[in-house]
């Protein structure tokens, strides 16, 4: 099977795209608006690009009304957004928090999360969630798409604070992956989680290189 995505129909009866590029992992982003009402959300079209300093990236598609997305709009008129870890446990507030909601509506009520606060961002975190970034808002680069929905807002941000909850700490110093058990978006309507891994070393790397894939500050 092949075909060019912008000019010829989908052979398969489901879209291959977003199959592909899995698993994605999951932005839970919280934010506040101007008017302080808290906002919560789900991107798996989010990623790190950097660690030197660490920054992040969502992209957040246009409602099919051609609205700009709430997240969007508070990190924006704010200057911060936090990344909260989505976990297989937390996967039902995940998923309410996707609800397009009024922006007036407090989404961490509708998803029944408790509100943790920040010590940079306004907004507030997700208490039960492991993890948190901080992250202050840098730009947005606006991406044309085929209609109101192809249009997306891609926003850079750069972490200023990293919350790792002391539970999901080993005695090593290392996150407890199969015990948080982060959840990843695949394609249609399917999830997995993190309950595996395995380890590997590329050979010969040098002293700086190893750091760097390791995580080392
Ligand atoms: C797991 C998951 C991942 C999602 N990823 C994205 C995404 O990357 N970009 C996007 O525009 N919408 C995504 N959505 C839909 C948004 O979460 C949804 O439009 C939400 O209402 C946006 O909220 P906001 O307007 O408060 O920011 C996703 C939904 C789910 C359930």
């Amino acid at each position: 099977m092949i075909y060019a995505p912008q000019s010829e129909p989908c052979p398969l009866p489901f879209s291959p795209f977003k199959s592909c590029t899995v698993p994605r992992p999951i932005g839970w982003l919280s934010t506040i608006s101007r008017d302080g009402v808290a906002n919560l959300a789900p991107y798996s079209q989010w990623q790190n690009l950097t660690f030197d300093p660490p920054m992040v990236m969502f992209a957040a598609n246009q409602t099919s009304d051609g609205r700009r997305k709430d997240t969007v709009v508070n990190a924006e008129e704010t200057g911060w957004f936090v990344w909260n870890m989505a976990t297989y446990d937390l996967r039902e507030a995940v998923n309410i928090s996707a609800m397009e909601l009024p922006s007036d509506e407090d989404e961490f009520l509708r998803a029944g999360v408790t509100k943790a606060a920040c010590v940079d961002a306004p907004g507030p975190r997700v208490a039960e969630s492991p993890a948190h970034f901080e992250c202050r808002y840098l730009s947005t680069h606006r991406l044309r798409g085929n209609s109101n929905h192809g249009w997306v807002d891609v926003v850079y941000g750069e972490v200023m604070r990293i919350h790792v909850a002391d539970e999901v700490i080993t005695s090593e110093g290392k996150l407890d992956i199969p015990r948080i058990k982060p959840i990843a978006r695949m394609g249609y309507y399917d999830y997995t989680t993190v309950i595996e891994t395995f380890e590997m070393r590329i050979p010969e790397a040098h002293a700086a290189m190893a750091a760097g894939l390791e995580g080392k500050a």
